[in-house]
């Protein structure tokens, strides 16, 4: 068994494999419960993820607790939850220890998700007719559950619909958090599709310590800056949480069947909820999945309940989808299909996103031009080498220089991007000038934001969060 060499798994049977997993774990559960130290538990929540990377490999399966491998070759839509493992990530945390970065290939397999290879980009080229966005072209959304099913039906004629969402935790957004905006916007111009923004006004309530109209102002203060990323007023519907739910007893209805197909038992693992955690939180998920399904929508779809949904969103939601995706068939909708980014890093380095409340590891949306450049002249992490000489001989690492990575994000041309690869890893370009591209590409981009934004008036705020019809030929 060549390809199963992980840590003392060669060779096994798929069912001597599971049967170690089993065991290891329950020794992971031990050691946390006993609160053992902390190298211990890390070095055998390693082991576990080394063997569910090879009992993956081995079988096409993913490692499910309680069920044993089966000879049929279902990969599970519902993968593990996310605390075990070297890399963090959940709705609300996300941490690596790498420098690089999360290792997005390893999530894919952990999440039971689908890869986008080079095959889906050409295919999204030839259906929308398109170039592929950047994001595409560079696997920064580089993972999918069902996007080829979206395809084929939208080839033979069957329209979709979009859903994407933002929790408004602040008034204060990021570059960061413009990236699945961004794309969707490009993905409603390419498939000249209608779209829905939930903003879960009422998940930050229930998570933060804020009060009900902070939370509702906020999300009105981010509606502006996401209106101001382009969309279509005849063909995207924003809502607030707080406003829409009491308002919809078409939405309200599926926020019911959800609740009642999904067990505590399910979010706590699913979720890591505990006993202590408020009923609030315990009940959100069923809030975020109702929009997946088009009949929470009937002003838009006239009742139809089988509209396929496409949700863009950065990896750290999917727990929320892979519950959406697996009551759905037991209420009798469709699940819907996923496109996941990468995370947007934050100055300091890789090892962690951007947070919105620290505003020294985010370029803020209402950053002037002087902040942009000062920010990333001092808190950039550098993959450069210490001295111009060395750089020069040495050359630097775009695989872990923030200012690169940040240019794969924001810089649209390809060849520019591919010959600052080649100088500054060859040495040619120094840290002080990549860092001056960035500058330069960041301020027009940021300072345009803001024009726009200022063009954003209550009024048509109000516009795009009434509920009405959309443009909408199924
Ligand atoms: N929970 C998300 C957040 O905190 C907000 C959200 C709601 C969302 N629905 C979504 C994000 C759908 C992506 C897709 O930011």
């Amino acid at each position: 068994m060549t390809d199963c060499e992980g840590d003392g798994s060669a060779g096994l049977t798929p069912l001597e494999l599971y049967e170690k997993l089993t065991v290891q774990g329950d020794t992971v559960r031990a050691l946390k419960s006993q609160k053992a130290d902390k190298a211990d538990i890390e070095t055998a929540v390693k082991l576990l993820l080394a063997l569910k990377v090879d009992y993956k490999k081995l079988t096409g399966q993913d490692y499910k607790a309680g069920c044993p491998p089966t000879n049929v070759e279902i990969p599970s839509d519902n993968g593990p939850a996310s605390e075990e493992g070297d890399d963090l990530v959940n709705p609300w945390a996300v941490s690596t220890s790498s420098a690089k970065g999360v290792d997005y290939d390893k999530l894919i397999v952990r999440f039971g998700s689908s890869k986008i290879d080079q095959e889906l980009v050409d295919r999204i080229e030839r259906v929308s007719g398109q170039r592929a966005h950047r994001f595409l072209r560079r696997g920064i959304f580089f993972s999918h559950r069902d996007m080829h099913q979206v395809l084929d039906a939208y080839e033979n004629k069957k329209s979709f619909y979009l859903y994407t969402g933002r929790g408004p935790s602040s008034e204060a957004m990021h570059v960061g958090h413009l990236i699945p905006f961004i794309f969707t916007k490009w993905l409603q111009d390419v498939f000249d599709i209608p779209l829905v923004i939930q903003l879960t006004d009422d998940e930050k309530y229930l998570w933060k310590d804020l009060t009900l109209e902070d939370c509702h102002r906020f999300a009105v203060e981010n509606a502006k800056d996401i209106i101001a990323c382009g969309f279509d007023v005849n063909k995207t519907f924003i809502f607030s949480d707080l406003d829409y739910m009491g308002s919809s007893p078409s939405f309200y209805r599926n926020v019911v069947k959800i609740q009642k197909h999904v067990t505590f038992n399910q979010v706590k693992g699913i979720f890591g909820f505990t006993d202590s955690d408020c009923i609030g939180k315990i009940s959100f998920p069923a809030i975020q999945a109702a929009p997946s399904f088009s009949n929470s929508f009937p002003q838009i779809f006239n009742d139809r309940k089988d509209v396929m949904c496409l949700i863009p969103c950065a990896i750290d939601q999917d727990p929320y989808f892979r519950m959406t995706r697996d009551v759905a068939p037991r209420i009798g909708y469709p699940k819907p299909a996923l496109l996941h980014s990468t995370f947007f890093p934050a100055l300091q380095g890789a090892q962690t996103k951007m947070s919105a409340s620290d505003a020294n590891s985010s370029i803020f949306l209402t950053d002037t031009p002087k902040q942009i450049k000062t920010k990333v002249n001092k808190y950039a992490f550098s993959g450069g080498k210490d001295t111009i000489e060395e750089h020069r001989k040495y050359g630097g690492n775009t695989e872990v220089d923030v200012s690169f990575m940040y240019l794969t994000f924001f810089l649209d041309d390809d060849e520019q991007l591919e010959k600052i690869r080649q100088d500054y890893t060859s040495g040619a370009l120094l840290t002080g000038e990549l860092k001056k591209l960035l500058i330069e590409t960041l301020q027009p981009m940021i300072s345009a934001h803001q024009e726009r934004r200022k063009q954003v008036t209550e009024d048509m705020v109000k516009q795009f969060m009434v509920p009405r019809k959309l443009d909408f030929n199924y």
